[in-house]
C-alpha cells in the first residue's frame, strides 16, 4: 500500500542505538567480574578475543558523552551477569554492581534513556559447567538475578528486555559461542529443553517485574525476520510457514499468550523433543505478559520445500537460514542484494516483519538491533565515508515511517551498533558503529573515538524528527 503522505514518526519515539556488553565493554576479568561462556569459548582464527573489545569498561563517560552528542534519546545496552554474580548466583559483586549504577547515572545524566537488556548471549560459565540451560537450576538463577537488577536499577530503568535472540541461540548456538556441550544422548530433546528453561526464566522475570516494578515495562527481544516462500507452490508456502514456527513464533507465541506454537510443537513431538514440563510452568507461561515486543531485524528468510535428506544446523553464521529436514530448506532471494558478509539486505522485509508481528500480537514495538557490518576504511584526514551504512539505515527507517503508516505502533529504533565492537565471530573488522574505534583485530591501537560520516548523518535526522534546528 503506498500513501499520498506518511504518518509521522512519534514525537517521543526513541530515537536510539544499541551494544551489547561482551562485545564492547573489555575488562573480561576486572573487577571481580567472573567468565561468562563466551570467555572460554575457543577464538574464531583470524579474529580477536573478547578480552579488551572497545575497552568501553574504561571509557564508558566518553561513550556516553558521545551518544549524547550523536542524539540519542535512548541507549540499548545489556548488563553482564558475570558482573553482577562471577558465578552466576551467590555472591554479589559490588564492584559490578557499582559499575551499572555509574553507567546508568551517565546515561540518564546525559537525558537518555537507558533500555537494559538483562542477557545478551555471555552466560556465567560456572553456570554452563553444571549444565548451563539444561538444568532447570539456571532458570532460577536467572530470575535471582533480574531480581537484583530490579532492586539496585529499578528506580532508574523503566524499559527491560529479558534474553537478546533467543532463538538464534537456539538456531546458531554453535556460530554464536552460545552452544552447550551437547553431551546427551538426544540433542534436540536437550536443545529445547533449554528452550524450555529459558522462556520459563523469562516468564518468571516479567512476573516479577510487574509486581516489584509497576511502572516498569518489560518485553523479550529475539530476532524476528519474515519468511518468504521460494515460488507460490503450495508446498513452498508450507514451507515458510514451518519456518516461520520454528524461528519466530515459537518463542513470541509463548512469551504473549504463554503456549506452545502447534507447529513448533508437533515437530519437536515428532522427533521424540519434547521438553518436560514441570507442573505449574504453564500457569507462569501464561500469567506472564510483556509491556511490548523487541526485535532485533537484519535480513528476511526465503525458503523452499524440504525433502527428507538432513541439513547441517549450523552454517557458520547465525542470519543465513539452511534447513530443517522435512520442514523447509533455506534458499537465497533473487530480488536482494547480499552485503560484504552474504548477508541479504531486505528494507521492505522490515515491514513486511512489523506488519507480521504486529497483527498476530498487537503490542507496542521496539527495534532493539539493524544494521550493516562493513570493513570500514579510514582516509587520510581520518574521515570515514561509511556511505553504503547510511543508505543501509536510511532505507530501513523509510519503511519504519511506512509500518506506522500502516498503523504499527513502533515506539523506538535502535540500530546496531552505538560505536564500533567486536561481531559475535568475525572480529572487529566487521564494524557496524556510528562511532569507529581504532584498533585492529591484533592490534589495540589506541582505541580512540571518532565519528564517521553515519554519526552526522544520523545525529541531523534525529534533530530533524526532534524538531531541533541544525546549524548548517
Ligand atoms: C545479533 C546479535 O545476532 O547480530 C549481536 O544480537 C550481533 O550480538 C549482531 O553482533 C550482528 O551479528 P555479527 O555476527 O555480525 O556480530
Amino acid at each position: 500500500m503506498s500513501y499520498k503522505k506518511l504518518d509521522e514518526f512519534p514525537k517521543d519515539f526513541f530515537w536510539g542505538a544499541s551494544t551489547s556488553a561482551y562485545q564492547v565493554e573489555g575488562a573480561w576479568n576486572e573487577d571481580g567480574k567472573g567468565p561468562s561462556v563466551i570467555d572460554m569459548a575457543p577464538v574464531v582464527e583470524g579474529t580477536t578475543d573478547f578480552k579488551v573489545t572497545s575497552d568501553h569498561y574504561h571509557h564508558y563517560k566518553e561513550d556516553v558523552k558521545l551518544f549524547a552528542d550523536l542524539g540519542l534519546k535512548a541507549y540499548r545496552f545489556s548488563i553482564a551477569w558475570t558482573r553482577i554474580f562471577p558465578k552466576g548466583n551467590g555472591e554479589i559483586n559490588m564492584k559490578g554492581i557499582e559499575f551499572y549504577h555509574n553507567l546508568i547515572n551517565e546515561i540518564i545524566a546525559h537525558g537518555i534513556v537507558p533500555i537494559v537488556t538483562m542477557y545478551h548471549f555471555d552466560l556465567p560459565y560456572a553456570l554452563a559447567e553444571k549444565g548451563g540451560w539444561s538444568n532447570r537450576a539456571t532458570a532460577d538463577a536467572f530470575v535471582n538475578y533480574s531480581k537484583t537488577l530490579f532492586e539496585h536499577y529499578g528506580d532508574r530503568v523503566k524499559y527491560w528486555l529479558t534474553i537478546n535472540e533467543q532463538n538464534m541461540m537456539i538456531l546458531h548456538g554453535d556460530a554464536i559461542g552460545t552452544a552447550a556441550s551437547g553431551d546427551t544422548e538426544n540433542p534436540l530433546q536437550d536443545l529445547y529443553q533449554q528452550n524450555h528453561h529459558m522462556l520459563l526464566a523469562q516468564a518468571k522475570t516479567m512476573v516479577l517485574c510487574h509486581e516489584m516494578l509497576p511502572t516498569a515495562k518489560i518485553g523479550p527481544a529475539p530476532n524476528i525476520s519474515a519468511v518468504y516462500p521460494a515460488s507460490s507452490k503450495p508446498e513452498d508456502v508450507l514451507a515458510a510457514s514451518n519456518c516461520s514456527a520454528l524461528r519466530n513464533w515459537l518463542y513470541l507465541d509463548m512469551a504473549v499468550y504463554g503456549r506452545y506454537n502447534n507447529i513448533a510443537w508437533s515437530y519437536l513431538k515428532e522427533r521424540n523433543a519434547l521438553p518436560n514440563i514441570a507442573e505449574g510452568d504453564m500457569a507462569i507461561m501464561a500469567k506472564a505478559n510483556p509491556d511490548f515486543i523487541a526485535f532485533n531485524y537484519y535480513n528476511t528468510a526465503t525458503v523452499a520445500e524440504a525433502g527428507e535428506s538432513d541439513f547441517k544446523n549450523s552454517t557458520g553464521d547465525q542470519q543465513i537460514t539452511i534447513g530443517e529436514k522435512g520442514m523447509f530448506k533455506g534458499t537465497s532471494n533473487p530480488n536482494l542484494v547480499v552485503n560484504e558478509f552474504g548477508w541479504e539486505i531486505d528494507p521492505v522485509g522490515f515491514r513486511n516483519t512489523f506488519r507480521e508481528i504486529y497483527q498476530r500480537y498487537a503490542l507496542p514495538l521496539i527495534v532493539t538491533e539493524n544494521g550493516l557490518g562493513a570493513f570500514d576504511k579510514v582516509e587520510a584526514d581520518g574521515a570515514i565515508n561509511d556511505d553504503y551504512r547510511i543508505n543501509y539505515l536510511a532505507q530501513h527507517i523509510e519503511q519504519i515511517q511506512l509500518a506506522i503508516s500502516d498503523g504499527v505502533d513502533v515506539f523506538g529504533y535502535c540500530p546496531w551498533s552505538a560505536i564500533d565492537l567486536v561481531s559475535t565471530h568475525q572480529g572487529c573488522s566487521k564494524r557496524y558503529g556510528f562511532i569507529h574505534v581504532n584498533r585492529e583485530e591484533f592490534d589495540l591501537k589506541e582505541l580512540k573515538r571518532s565519528k564517521k560520516k553515519s554519526f552526522y548523518w544520523y545525529q541531523a535526522l534525529i534533530n530533524e524528527h526532534s524538531g531541533i534546528a541544525v546549524a548548517s
